[in-house]
């Protein structure tokens, strides 16, 4: 690979400022944005729950070849602008981009809240294919201001309404909003797999109540909902992986991908759901089938206002 354009290296050493004074002015709001994000993304030396569960899933090399198809057919000027909304370690999207084969001068907005995924995620940007313009931006989407628009918003696997689907109109409608005319908004969201059913019974137990993991059909309702007011054309695509828990090998890492699924710390999981847990996954020898959706909703009236 070339090395990096200048123009990139601005770019990141830009962000590292922008993300340290975050760090050392700003450590108030650090810990409201801490709070908002679940613990599974913060990092307790080594790495997140969600990075120790990506060691063992090949969900992200499956998805990724799929969402640079997509991004090769959206991506087609130099010049082009894409948000990523939740971009965790960047290495989704670095996959991807390199899949896709993006044209140069490609401007990429990556938005991540959390501080530890944030740091990783300027690291990766050195990695990003070379002519793309990387920005990274600390901050939860509801803090983040722009007068840009996008030709493309990707979110991947963002928690955004913590599961309650009543709140997705709005967050939808707000996003689209972000787009150019004729701009394109990928989600990507869990089919019914076994990491939904996975999600769906421990969560229950554990809260309580009848608990329901957001899939892809909660989002392609939404946008099918307000697409009889923001004019979308929608299209679906899947790809599909395999999880192997080591439960086994290496019960740690075992336990960290219970901990990022379930969002809850090992040793507050009472005994009982601890042992139904262990059994699930011993049932499966370990393994956990992923189905990764896409749905591509892209803005087809060029003369429609911002909804
Ligand atoms: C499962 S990771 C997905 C990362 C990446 N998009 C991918 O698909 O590999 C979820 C990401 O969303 C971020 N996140 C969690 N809650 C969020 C929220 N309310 N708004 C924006 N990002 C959020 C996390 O910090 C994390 O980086």
């Amino acid at each position: 690979m070339e090395s990096v354009l200048p123009n990139h290296q601005i770019w990141v050493a830009l962000s590292q400022r922008i993300v340290q004074s975050f760090l050392f002015t700003r450590l108030r709001k650090e810990v409201f944005m801490s709070n908002q994000i679940g613990f599974e993304y913060s990092n307790e030396g080594g790495e997140t729950a969600f990075e120790t569960f990506l060691r063992y899933s090949n969900e992200k090399d499956k998805s990724s070849e799929v969402l640079g198809r997509i991004l090769n057919r959206l991506l087609v000027e130099e010049g082009m602008t894409v948000l990523d909304i939740g971009s965790g370690n960047g290495e989704y999207l670095r996959l991807s981009l390199i899949k896709a084969k993006i044209p140069r001068k490609t401007m990429l907005t990556l938005l991540e809240p959390s501080k530890d995924l944030a740091e990783r995620l300027i690291v990766a940007t050195k990695q990003f294919p070379d002519g793309s313009i990387a920005k990274v931006i600390h901050s939860t989407p509801e803090d983040f201001v722009t007068e840009d628009r996008f030709d493309v918003i990707l979110i991947s696997h963002v928690p955004l309404a913590k599961n309650q689907a009543d709140k997705l109109p709005a967050i939808y409608r707000k996003i689209l909003g972000l787009l150019k005319p004729r701009g394109s908004l990928i989600i990507v969201l869990r089919g019914k797999d076994d990491i939904h059913e996975f999600r769906t019974v421990f969560k229950s137990q554990l809260m309580g109540i009848n608990y329901r993991s957001m899939t892809i059909d909660d989002a392609v309702e939404t946008l099918s909902f307000l697409a009889k007011s923001v004019p979308l054309n929608i299209s679906m695509h899947t790809a599909k992986a395999e999880l192997h828990v080591p439960y086994c090998d290496n019960i740690r890492d075992a336990i960290s991908i219970v901990e990022f699924f379930l969002n809850k710390r090992w040793d507050e999981i009472p005994n009982n759901i601890r042992e139904a847990i262990m059994s699930y996954i011993r049932q499966k020898n370990g393994v956990l089938k992923h189905i990764d959706c896409f749905a591509v909703a892209r803005k087809t009236n060029p003369f429609m206002s911002a909804p």
